[in-house]
């Protein structure tokens, strides 16, 4: 018999799906049209830049030694931790030092060690964490070691035309209940490429500070890098807030590396769960990252490469939409303010979109049903049913072949 963690943790969940039909369609199945996972694009200047810094490591040999013999202690590398500290504090204005950085294996496991931290079973009753604006990433959906640590606000839908529409927060909803641990947000989100409006940011962490509790920013997408931002948002981060900054969107998934920017407090409190969890976090990423860190590489190569890069995919990707599905079904997409993904709404699909993924899937195109995004609401939600997230981020021609074989699939069953 499995324990209640045992069987929380291991039993199916959206993003094992997720990942179970990522990993597949970028190894055993190379036919499969990718629209699915949030993989990073291969940008050729960035891959150059990775390559570039790898061999620069191959030659110093003692770096690399070091790099690949040692464990570091659990919060990160000390050097590493003052280099990224440093960098904050140019790079953004960020008060900070190297006691405000936590280096951890990834931010899925960021976050997997923040929420258990904060929310569960406690003295007091069960805390949770609180997701003021859903649909949210699917990664954070299943982390809890209790059950029901999740608890989540429906969005007001804006439509503004006849295809896009933007989710606001809706604050007359939004109740900080003795019981809520935090309030977290990835911004810009995923999936819906969301970015919080300077009224609404604001307001979040002013409702966090009156009740004692942090403010979680899941900053993957944001600004310093890969900074796929198409407003200005770019928050301070100040003594009650959690910011996790992650390698992975700025071409390096593979290194399993990211930082959370925390409170003294909290940055020992994470370290010493890594300590138990992984002993030490990886050393590879922070020895590529490190002397990059000095100069603005990262945000430049952020601004003048990657952003552009996936504007101009998020674009190409939204002409086909135009051109397939025209006026024949009606769909809109999220207003496409950050991140890596179209978010296309059905209003009016005939089938769940899980039955929609499933048809695709016969077809080989992989796409993520909208309802695993919006977890830890009490009522039943039928909006997420209609949606799905799509990411452009492979090639053209493959983006393009997956979106007409999604337009044929919508309008055959919408007849
Ligand atoms: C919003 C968000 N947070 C966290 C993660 C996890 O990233 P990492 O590769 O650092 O674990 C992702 C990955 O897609 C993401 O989109």
């Amino acid at each position: 018999m499995l324990s209640t963690p045992g069987s929380l943790l291991s039993g199916p969940s959206g993003i094992q799906e997720l990942m179970d039909d990522l990993g597949e369609a970028l190894t055993t199945h190379p036919d499969m049209r990718m629209l699915g996972g949030g993989n990073p694009a291969a940008i050729p200047e960035v891959q150059a830049l990775w390559r570039e810094r790898m061999q620069e490591l191959l030659q110093d040999g003692g770096r690399l030694d070091r790099a690949l013999l040692n464990y570091d202690p659990p919060a990160g590398n000390p050097a590493y931790r003052e280099a990224f500290a440093t960098f904050l504090q140019r790079e953004c204005g960020w008060d900070v030092t190297h006691e405000n950085i936590c280096v951890l294996p990834s931010s899925q496991n960021a976050f997997f060690l923040l929420f258990n931290l904060l929310a569960g079973d406690s003295p007091v009753g069960k805390r949770r964490i609180l997701f003021p604006l859903v649909p949210e990433y699917i990664g954070y959906a299943n982390q809890g070691v209790s059950a029901g640590i999740h608890t989540a606000c429906k969005p007001i839908i804006e439509e503004r035309g006849p295809h896009e529409f933007k989710y606001r927060i809706d604050f007359d909803r939004l109740k900080i209940t003795p019981d809520i641990a935090a309030v977290c947000v990835s911004c810009p989100t995923n999936p819906t490429g969301n970015v919080l409006t300077a009224d609404e940011f604001a307001r979040l962490r002013e409702l966090t500070q009156q009740h004692g509790i942090p403010f979680i920013v899941d900053n993957a997408y944001g600004h310093p890098f890969p900074d796929v931002l198409y407003t200005d948002f770019s928050p301070k981060w100040e003594e009650g807030m959690i910011f996790s900054i992650s390698m992975s969107k700025v071409g390096l998934p593979g290194v399993r590396n990211s930082m959370i920017v925390a409170s003294k407090e909290i940055v020992r409190a994470l370290a010493n769960m890594n300590a138990i969890v992984s002993l030490a976090t990886g050393n590879v990423g922070q020895a590529l990252l490190m002397p990059l860190l000095v100069d603005d590489t990262l945000p430049r190569i952020s601004r003048e490469v990657i952003r552009p890069f996936y504007r101009k995919r998020s674009d190409a990707a939204v002409a086909v939409l135009h051109e397939t599905l025209g006026e024949k079904v009606p769909w809109a997409l999220h207003a496409r303010e950050g991140a890596f993904f179209l978010w296309l709404w059905f209003k009016e699909l005939p089938i769940p979109a899980k039955e929609l993924y499933q048809r695709l899937k016969k077809r080989k195109v992989l796409v993520i049903p909208g309802h695993y995004f919006s977890f830890g609401l009490e009522e039943r939600w039928e909006h997420p049913h209609q949606c799905l997230r799509l990411t452009f981020s492979q090639p053209e021609h493959i983006v393009r072949e997956g979106l007409e074989i999604l337009a044929e699939e919508v309008i055959a069953c919408s007849k």
